[in-house]
């Protein structure tokens, strides 16, 4: 059986659909890890309930943020999934992570990179003013939100959209294309060509 580690910051409802995912047979593979830097997280419920053992690596408690991601980065080694995935954990990884896990991290943003990456991206596709947003899965390179798309998928923006409106019909979408590309993933769907992701 194939093994998915998961970082997760906060909710964790893209974190709850893999695990609805992985419990239903939409993937082959089991959730063997939630890590966290956050000890207030509500994913840290959602994992307890599904059985899923928890890494609390609390950032705040670390003397500077090399010190963090070290231990980040031993947490992340001793578990060696076949995939990473970042579902709303809001660091950056360090360039010694993304090496050591070569084309194995992904994350899911709330935009259609590369517009509008970083923080509060549903915020900036308001006060820009596009008619066209959306949310993308992608490989997870030593830039922010900046490494090769595997999915992407459309949302119009509706006049009346504040940033909550938007943000939670993009939601779902989320969860529908992050649990697609880790299938793609574990059936060995996915090709890194460059900057390209080439799905057969
Ligand atoms: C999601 O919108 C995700 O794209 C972003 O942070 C949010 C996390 O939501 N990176 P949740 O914790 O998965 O509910």
């Amino acid at each position: 059986m194939k093994e998915i580690g998961v970082l997760a910051s906060g909710r964790g409802s893209n974190f709850q659909a893999l695990i609805d995912a992985a419990r239903s047979g939409y993937f082959p593979a089991a959730i063997a890890r939630l890590i966290t830097d956050n000890p207030e997280a509500y994913a840290i419920k959602r994992a307890k309930d599904a059985g899923i053992p928890v890494s609390v690596l609390d950032f705040g408690s670390f003397p500077d943020r090399g010190a963090y991601e070290k231990a980040l980065k031993r947490e992340m080694e001793a578990s060696d999934p076949d995939l990473f995935v970042l579902a709303g954990y809001m660091r950056i990884l360090p360039l010694a992570i993304v090496k050591a896990f070569p084309g194995r991290i992904m994350n899911i943003h709330p935009a259609l990179l590369p517009s509008f990456p970083g923080l509060h991206a549903q915020r900036q596709t308001i006060e820009y003013g596009v008619k066209v947003s959306g949310c993308t899965v992608h490989f997870v390179d030593e830039g922010t939100d900046t490494g090769p798309i595997i999915i992407q998928r459309c949302i119009p923006v509706e006049d009346e959209d504040d940033e909550e409106a938007l943000a939670a019909r993009i939601l779902v979408e989320e969860h529908r294309i992050l649990t697609e590309a880790v299938r793609l993933f574990l059936g060995d769907k996915i090709r890194i060509v460059g900057r390209r992701v080439i799905i057969r």
